[in-house]
């Protein structure tokens, strides 16, 4: 089980400032961070770097709940994080929380 107290939960924007099929850069204490806001409405935060060769997946496209990398197309399920070809490979992802209108990170550790 984590330590509470362990955990560094980091301000990044926002909620309302997150829109809807935008991936979106956000860089607490340096990390490069994706927030994506699904079709469900749910908010999830992967580590921005495409494991492939890693490309800011910022900067690729969204089609429903597919996002796309910029540079050579792999193709990612926004709701696990999971590599369409090959799902077991998994962008890392951080626990995130909205308080006070604000979306926080714990930049403790990502789940693969
Ligand atoms: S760096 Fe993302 S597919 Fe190559």
């Amino acid at each position: 089980m984590d330590d509470p107290a362990a955990c560094v939960w980091v301000r990044v924007m926002k909620a309302t400032d997150l829109r809807d099929g935008a991936p979106t850069a956000v860089f607490p204490k340096g990390l490069p961070v994706l927030l994506i806001r699904g079709g469900d409405g749910e908010v999830r935060a992967f580590a921005n770097r495409c494991p492939h060769m890693g490309c800011p997946l910022s900067r690729g496209s969204l089609d429903g709940h597919i996002l796309r990398c910029p540079c050579h197309d792999w193709r990612f399920d926004t709701g696990t994080g999971a590599f369409l070809d090959a799902p077991e490979i998994r962008l890392p992802r951080y626990e995130l929380k909205t308080s006070d209108g604000d979306i926080h990170i714990n930049i403790t550790k990502a789940a693969a």
